[in-house]
């Protein structure tokens, strides 16, 4: 028994590797805890028609955080092909795993730091510390799709929505529809995640990031809540940018950006986006974070092709349980942790095939553990 129960899910692909990564890292400063392990990942879906079994959910209802690996995700079709015989044709449908946790536990709010640390020779530059919230419930992972259109949908949407009237006549099959669905309350609650991320962690800035001029309805409101929260932060400066001009500006100007927040989608998109400014995937990490749980993973996929090479940067995971630390409350733990990722960057002697060396998965979390 520990302190705490963290469920540990490894996943597939990369997933396993790059936790047992972080744990020695974890185990390195002497985390007080217990961890369980929980069924998650495409071999669940393949075995049992359910990628995220019952077990694991309930699992999740009993920790105080999570570790999450990665996991494969395939088109329908193709996911549909990997079911063992007897569970075809049954109308079972894969959705993403993780998508379905950050919905069941609310988990809110994605926070997604994109920070250089200094000798990573895969920094756009030095000094970029960029932070991103990301809506993490709605907008248009809501899951609310239709591929065929059933036709009471097309009959209602051509008879109120005139913009319909080119597709409403089309043959059913040849049109699909996903709803992006953002609510005030949804949108309110990540803008003030973010303002208050910012006044308590002494970051100047929010930039609100949309695409209002075009998808008004949606991304109108969510600036409009945002920009109402932002009233109540006097003390930060606020500006708002469009999804398509904040990747071009990001770019261009990555020390002009402090704290961004967005949708769902546009904080997917942007977070690859900043991660990629700060050496790439194998240093982004995330959290997913709710009233009452909250689950930490890298921001990257499964990698099946590297899957048992050990090949692949775990700096990521071992960020992740470095943003664990910090939310159990532990934050001398995580600054142990974050100083001694720092130190091996800088140093430069261990370093993953992604930083142009021949380490191993593992070698880089001996390497920091040593440091601790
Ligand atoms: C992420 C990933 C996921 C997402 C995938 C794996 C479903 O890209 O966490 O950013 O789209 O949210
Ligand atoms: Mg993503």
């Amino acid at each position: 028994m520990g302190k705490y129960r963290i469920a540990w899910l490894p996943g597939d692909g990369v997933g396993a590797e790059v936790m047992e990564a972080a744990r020695i890292v974890l185990d390195a400063v002497h985390c007080d805890a217990e961890y369980i392990h929980g069924d998650i990942g495409w071999e669940f879906w393949c075995r049992e028609g359910d990628a995220f079994p019952k077990r694991t959910v309930d699992l999740l209802g009993t920790v105080d955080a999570a570790m999450f690996g990665a996991i494969t995700s395939k088109p329908v079709r193709a996911a549909e092909a990997e079911l063992q015989p007897s569970l075809r044709g049954k109308g079972l449908v894969y959705r993403s795993p993780i998508v379905r946790m950050r919905q069941m536990f609310d988990l809110y709010t994605c926070l997604r730091p994109c920070r250089a640390y200094p000798g990573n020779p895969l920094n756009l530059k030095d000094a970029i510390d960029l932070v991103v919230f990301r809506e993490n419930t709605e907008d248009l992972y809501a899951g609310v799709e239709f591929n065929p259109v059933p036709a009471e949908l097309a009959d209602l949407l051509g008879r109120i929505s005139a913009p319909y009237a080119p597709f409403k006549n089309l043959p059913s099959g040849e049109v699909a529809v996903s709803c992006k669905v953002n609510t005030r309350k949804g949108s309110e609650r990540i803008a003030r995640a973010a303002f208050e991320f910012a006044r308590t962690h002494g970051r100047k800035k929010v930039t609100i990031v949309h695409k209002a001029n075009v998808v008004r309805a949606t991304d109108g409101l969510f600036l409009e809540e945002a920009k109402k929260v932002a009233k109540e932060f006097p003390d930060i400066q606020v500006d708002d940018a469009n999804v398509d001009a904040i990747c071009m500006w990001l770019l261009k100007n990555p020390l002009a950006y402090d704290v961004l927040v967005a949708p769902n989608l546009y904080g997917d998109i942007i977070s690859d986006l900043a991660a990629q400014m700060v050496g790439g995937l194998g240093f982004a990490c995330s959290a997913n974070i709710g009233t009452k749980l909250a689950v930490f993973e890298p921001s990257h996929g499964s990698a099946p092709k590297y899957a048992g090479q050990y090949k692949v940067n775990p700096i990521a995971t071992i960020l992740a349980a470095k943003m664990m630390l910090d939310w159990l409350g532990e934050k001398e733990k995580g600054k142990r942790v974050e100083d001694a990722t720092a130190s091996v960057i800088r140093e430069g002697t261990v370093r993953t095939y992604d930083m142009g060396g021949g380490a191993k998965t593992l070698d880089i979390a001996r390497a920091i553990a040593g440091k601790i």
